[in-house]
């Protein structure tokens, strides 16, 4: 059977999307780019919570994008906005970091907890200075997280706070006991110990989080972790505050001098890294309305995440070749000048198919090295930086990173599949080029297949062809791209950019595809 035949027949066009899913299927004879799949030697589990997520006290990322509270005129189930709950289950999302970020150092989580009009109110040094009435403290996010069914990932004040304000928040979370900390958890509405998965102790040590050394901070490290004791089948994988960008010297000094004492053991080094188009902290780059040199220099800088990555598991590798410290990147995403007119210290932005396109071309990496990153958290959730969804008050938007996340579900817990990609293909722009296709595999709970490739080439397509020592009869998925660079969703329409489904029939047991230009899609093969 032809395939442009069977792909014109057979693929689901939903109303406004025949146009580009035909165009994504047609004839594919030869194919320039080739992925192997090495279906005989699986590699690592694909830890569900590389798909956490990350929210903190900023903006309205919190306050208006999750907590409405239960008087609000917004709907909501006990203060929590119904509308996002519902679109963030949808993600299944695994994990949520709270409460920062730099706000972490500053909190104390005796602020929080309590009668809401009996809670401080605090000035958020952080982020734009304004008030927090602390109406969302830790009974809300613990809440927050049951709702959802995701983990929780606590990050503690270790900047401004003591041994033993840590030690107690521990105790007060965690503790069946009847102390006095166990019994005002009980007092405050909640009867048993919550479960703590993951707990680090500071954020950004080397800069908000206290300007220290990676030697000072190692040795602050052990001192706090030896006093965070909570009941044996209730231990947080301790996470130690670790570089940035190309800071390699923290995993360095962090996995030689703190890795375990007698009392404690690291879990894992936390790493950030954030996506800027320029490259520049003071002329970032903006969220829409940029050309192809920002739409190159924004893929190319995010990709650097694969060295960064390369470089800190070597010498973890080193150090600790029984892997059994992870390597969590606990912050990355996009970051882009403020638009003009919005708060500076809220840090809202909008979201393209750029943004979609870079959280595919991460998420493929940590697929890539998913026996060392156990655990990664886009920044962030709601309403600040590279967010899944856009609040307006009751208005609620899901971004195309939202899309890219929903698309990438079957990967979460999957057994990753080794592939190598032949052809080479470049996406060249003036001097420089970046690879044309990025791709990853694996084999879902489901038992299914399932493969995600990314053209990050905004002007030219690529036939690909996927060879396994099998033969294949369908591949079944979603596509997301668009005819304009800055793809996004507006309130006003919200369904601009969306993935379209797509079927399509596999020639002699062999998948081809066409891959339109700056596209994603994922697809499970059968
Ligand atoms: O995500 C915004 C901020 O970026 C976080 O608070 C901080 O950890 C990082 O610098």
């Amino acid at each position: 059977m032809n395939i442009k035949k069977a792909s014109t027949t057979l693929i689901k066009c939903l109303t406004t999307s025949c146009l580009i899913a035909g165009s994504l299927f047609m004839s594919s004879a030869n194919a320039q780019t080739t992925v192997h799949l090495d279906l005989e030697n699986p590699g690592a589990t694909i830890n569900k919570n590389i798909y956490g997520q990350f929210m903190e006290h900023l903006g309205r990322g919190i306050y208006e994008g999750v907590w409405v509270g239960e008087n609000s005129s917004i709907k909501n189930i006990n203060g929590f906005r119904t509308d996002v709950l519902s679109a963030l289950r949808d993600l299944h999302v695994p994990l949520v970091r709270w409460p920062g970020g730099c706000f972490a150092d500053e909190y104390h989580w005796k602020d929080g907890i309590g009668p809401k009009n009996k809670r401080k109110v605090t000035v958020n040094t952080n982020w734009g200075g304004v008030t927090d009435d602390n109406a969302f403290g830790t009974h809300e996010f613990m809440e927050f997280a049951g709702l959802l069914g995701a983990e929780v990932y606590i990050n503690g004040n270790l900047g401004t706070g003591t041994p033993q304000e840590m030690a107690q928040w521990l105790e007060y979370m965690t503790s069946d006991s009847q102390s006095t900390l166990a019994n005002l958890r009980r007092e405050n509405g909640r009867d048993k110990p919550w479960k703590i998965d993951y707990f680090a102790i500071g954020n950004e040590t080397w800069g908000c989080g206290g300007s220290m050394t990676p030697e000072y901070y190692a040795n602050l490290y052990k001192r706090y972790a030896t006093f965070l004791k909570t009941p044996a089948d209730n231990t947080p994988k301790l996470i130690a505050s670790g570089g940035h960008t190309d800071q390699l010297e923290w995993t360095e000094y962090l996995i030689k001098n703190a890795k375990s004492t007698w009392a404690m053991q690291m879990d894992a080094i936390s790493h950030h890294y954030y996506t800027l188009p320029t490259g520049n902290w003071e002329k970032k780059g903006s969220a829409l309305g940029f050309d192809e040199s920002e739409w190159f220099s924004a893929l190319k800088n995010t990709l650097r995440m694969e060295t960064f990555i390369k470089n800190n598991i070597a010498i973890l590798d080193k150090h600790d070749p029984d892997k059994k410290v992870g390597f969590y990147i606990d912050e990355w995403g996009t970051w882009y000048d403020v638009a003009e007119g919005d708060d500076p210290g809220f840090l809202y932005q909008q979201n393209s198919l750029r943004d979609a396109v870079i959280a595919a071309l991460n998420l493929n990496l940590f697929h890539q090295h998913a026996d060392r990153i156990h655990m990664s958290n886009i920044a962030q959730m709601v309403n600040v930086l590279q967010a899944m969804i856009l609040t307006d008050k009751e208005k609620m938007i899901l971004t195309p990173t939202y899309h890219v996340f929903k698309m990438y579900v079957p990967f979460q817990n999957a057994t990753s599949i080794p592939l190598t990609i032949k052809g080479k293909a470049k996406y060249k722009y003036n001097d420089a080029s970046i690879p044309k296709i990025s791709a990853t595999a694996a084999i879902a709970q489901d038992g299914k297949l399932y493969i995600a490739l990314v053209n990050t080439d905004p002007n030219s397509m690529e036939s690909v062809s996927i060879k396994a020592p099998k033969d294949f009869v369908s591949a079944k998925g979603f596509i997301l791209t668009s005819d304009v660079l800055d793809a996004h969703n507006t309130f006003a329409k919200p369904d601009n950019i969306t993935p379209i489904a797509f079927t399509v029939l596999a020639v002699d047991g062999n998948v081809k595809i066409d891959l339109r230009p700056k596209s994603i899609i994922v697809f499970n093969l059968e």
